[in-house]
């Protein structure tokens, strides 16, 4: 039976809503009478950050994970099958729908309302029952796990390596080049952008504007690095916001092969969080940076990648660390991330 081309169209743009680092979306679709097949970008995956394709796999997952949602809703089953052909590296996976009986998800709501919180968040907790509600939908996909850093000590060990992630991207060349160049200075504070982050997303306070805008050169950046800039923005950028987030979580998944599912997981916690009108921020450069370590010319040396491996490895319950995710209350984003024509994902037949 050939799936009617706006059931299609509607679960290519469930797909299109998931969030990608640096929302560089880098997947594209081939639809088929009764299957779509999942594709890398080229053109926007493989960044320096992106080491065997694991941002891209995150990503990947999360598509697919609201594609499997929304077909759900319209009446569809939706079995994955990955791929790993040889022949085909840039093929993720094809998604296979077949009829079944419609099922609404709050899950399935919280699609296009979900997005990425990067304000602080207010003193108020999040109560055990939906803490655990949020943790129960991430181990849906198996293999995940979502571990929450909620003694003292996991806390205090987990903003430690935060901080000593997070300020890596600011202190070398190839990294803050490409942390920069993702952000769209050119759309202004005030506006949103289709592809890359929009610089009101980053919810930087007003008087620092000017100084964040002239970070993005890497003289100014390196001259105030001299300083221990990069020292301040790791702070800054994740130990300010998680140390006061009413929750912290760290995502694992079974082996480094696992990123797909971990994005899978990393979705439907993220759409959990929003049914219950929670606010979360992903932090992935602790999980990603130690994998520069598979690659013969780390753009961070490596006796700093070493031990941002152990300090994750540590907290990860013997799985793979994929990110961190803070989780509260707080107010809408002042400006939300935008995204591509869902019509640009698509293949041409
Ligand atoms: C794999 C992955 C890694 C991400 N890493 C970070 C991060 O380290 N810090 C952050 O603030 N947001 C991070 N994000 C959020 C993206 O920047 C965000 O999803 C994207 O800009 C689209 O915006 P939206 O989530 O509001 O739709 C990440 C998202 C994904 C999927």
């Amino acid at each position: 039976m050939t799936i009617p081309i706006e059931v299609v169209d509607n679960i290519t743009a469930a797909a299109v809503c998931a969030p990608s680092g640096d929302n560089s979306q880098p997947w594209c679709v081939e639809v088929n009478s009764t299957s779509i097949r999942l594709w890398v970008d080229r053109c926007r995956a493989d960044s320096l950050s992106d080491v065997g394709r694991a941002l891209t796999a995150i990503a990947c997952g999360a598509a697919v994970e609201n594609m499997v949602i929304r077909a759900s809703t319209l009446g569809y089953r939706a079995s994955v099958i990955l791929c790993s052909d040889r022949e085909s590296p840039d093929l993720v996976c094809v998604v296979e729908l077949t009829p079944a009986d419609p099922c609404a998800s709050e899950l399935d709501d919280a699609i296009p309302r979900r997005c990425t919180n990067r304000r602080l968040f207010r003193f108020r907790p999040v109560s055990r029952t939906l803490l655990d509600g949020v943790k129960g939908e991430a181990e849906v996909i198996s293999g995940s796990q979502l571990l929450w850093m909620d003694t003292r000590e996991k806390r205090s060990a987990a903003l430690r390596l935060l901080r000593l992630a997070e300020r890596e991207r600011f202190r070398w060349k190839p990294l803050h080049r490409e942390l920069f160049k993702s952000i769209r200075f050119d759309v202004g504070w005030h506006l949103t952008a289709e592809e890359g982050l929009p610089p009101g997303a980053l919810e930087v306070e007003i008087p620092f504007r000017p100084i964040f805008v002239a970070l993005r050169h890497w003289s100014v950046m390196r001259l105030l690095n001299g300083i221990g800039a990069w020292r301040f923005l790791g702070w800054r950028v994740a130990d300010l916001p998680c140390r006061f987030a009413p929750a912290l979580g760290l995502l694992t998944v079974r082996s480094p092969d696992c990123f797909f599912e971990g994005g899978r997981s990393l979705q439907r916690l993220w759409l959990k969080a929003t049914a219950a009108g929670l606010a979360m921020q992903p932090f992935a450069a602790a999980g990603i940076l130690p994998l520069q370590l598979r690659t013969s010319a780390p753009a961070v040396p490596e006796d700093v990648l070493r031990e941002l491996r152990d300090r994750l490895a540590a907290l990860s319950d013997g799985g793979t660390g994929v990110a961190f995710v803070r989780l509260g209350w707080a107010g809408v984003p002042s400006v939300r991330s935008g995204r591509r024509n869902p019509r640009s994902f698509v293949l041409p037949r």
